[in-house]
């Protein structure tokens, strides 16, 4: 190579600041701005990656450190979502926002989209966020859910003839994976949830609902653009764990229609939020082929990180094109799937002595690995997809690998 002056590389940033751009036109945002992710756990590191590979630089803000989205970004913030001199510099440095996780506080959400767009918006967000708004929502929009009642004080909880037993008491803010929730069997067990809610300190509103008897949990990504255009991936099959994701199975085996209405449903779902963005409808799958819609994500999910490896565009990516005001991508299922999970323990059973050598010489299998430091009872620790030719080469490899990790 011949010596000379270095060639300079140059990087596309936009030549006015990119919040006062983004807010004059419509349009997509260049090469080289600033996406922003509030959350960073893994779905905003996947966000992160998918982020960059679009030729985006991506900001992460998240209160703690240890967050594994924050050593992808190119700016890490960890600093509570309460802090204002972080939120004036966040909303100057990126050019759109997004999220990860529902449990932003809405005032924060709020205070961002007085600045840049935020996507899914803040007013999504608030419907999303809180279980009961949620329920209250879909029922309201004629989106069949279980039979639910609003319980505000402990002293009211009762369970009415409308709800019956079995049921859940769930909290209406901050539950996930399973957490924040209460079965009760019998009116003999209304003691013991109070009592035990009282221990805990725990604050309501609660949201009593009935306890479905599912055949099959079921779940769709709908994406839509602030076009109103809209993609709508395959209907997936999920097997849960004391609460937690275990198993997601793309695509679900269900009968074509019902397939049908669960796509259908979903769609309606996000139409009657008007939602931009990516979203996700969990669905139980009755006996007699009914459908009730469990509850909705405003963001990618775990029953979606197969589109990663076994789609033309994962939800990442749709995620990114939304946020960027790109033209979504295709939703093409490539080929059957099955993701398990690694939760807790299960990540050092499924790396330990010969078994990552294994894992990763499998034909059709993907790790990945969140890269978070402490190891911890029901923490998502990293998943594997197998991807087979045909829906049971995924299955049966899948199947191997889950007892495996006995
Ligand atoms: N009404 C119900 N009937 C039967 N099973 C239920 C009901 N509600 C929840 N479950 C079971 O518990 C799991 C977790 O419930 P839910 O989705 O409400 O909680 P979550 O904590 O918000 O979960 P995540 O955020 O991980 O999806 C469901 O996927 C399902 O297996
Ligand atoms: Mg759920």
């Amino acid at each position: 190579m011949s010596e000379g002056a270095p060639v300079r590389r140059q990087l596309l940033v936009p030549t006015v600041p990119s919040y006062v751009a983004s807010r004059l036109t419509p349009h997509a945002l260049e090469p080289g701005a600033m996406l922003g992710v509030l959350g960073g756990g893994q779905l905003g590191a996947m966000f992160a990656a998918a982020t960059r590979r679009l030729g985006y630089r991506v900001a992460v803000w998240d209160p703690d450190p240890e967050a594994p989205a924050l050593r992808q970004a190119d700016r890490a913030i960890a600093r509570p979502f309460s802090d204002a001199a972080v939120l004036t510099d966040f909303t100057r440095s990126v050019s759109a926002a997004t999220y990860e996780w529902e449990n932003i506080p809405a005032a924060t959400a709020s205070a961002i989209e007085a600045i840049v767009p935020l996507r899914p918006s803040a007013r999504t967000l608030a419907t999303i966020q809180n279980r009961l708004d949620q329920k209250t929502f879909l029922s309201q929009h004629g989106i069949p859910v279980a039979p639910f009642a609003a319980i505000r004080i402990l002293s009211e909880l009762q369970v009415s003839e409308t709800v019956g037993y079995p049921c859940l008491c769930k909290t209406a803010t901050a539950g996930y994976d399973g957490k924040g929730q209460w079965r009760l069997e019998t009116p003999r067990d209304l003691d013991g949830v109070r009592e035990e809610l009282t221990q805990a300190g725990a604050m309501g509103p609660w949201v009593l609902e009935r306890f479905l008897a599912f055949e099959k949990e079921l779940s769709v990504l709908v994406v839509r653009g602030a076009d109103q255009d809209h993609r709508i991936y395959p209907v997936v099959e999920n097997r849960h764990e004391a609460g937690i994701l275990r198993v997601t199975r793309v695509p679900a085996v269900v009968d074509r229609r019902v397939a049908e209405r669960a796509q259908q449903v979903a769609v309606a779902v996000v139409d009657a939020l008007g939602g931009v963005g990516v979203f996700c409808v969990e669905l139980f799958l009755m006996p007699d082929g009914g459908l009730f819609v469990n509850e909705v994500a405003s963001r990618p999910h775990n029953s979606g990180h197969y589109t990663l490896d076994a789609c033309t565009v994962s939800q990442f990516e749709q995620q990114v094109r939304v946020v960027g005001g790109l033209p979504l991508g295709e939703a093409r299922l490539l080929c059957p799937a099955v993701m398990i999970n690694l939760i807790g323990d299960d990540v050092l059973r499924a790396t330990s002595g010969d078994r990552l050598p294994n894992l990763l010489r499998m034909s059709g299998a993907k790790l990945h690995l969140y890269g978070k430091r402490e190891v911890r009872v029901g923490r998502k620790m990293g998943h594997v997809t197998f991807l087979g030719e045909k829906p049971d080469d995924a299955w049966t490899a899948a199947g191997a690998f889950h007892a495996g990790l006995g």
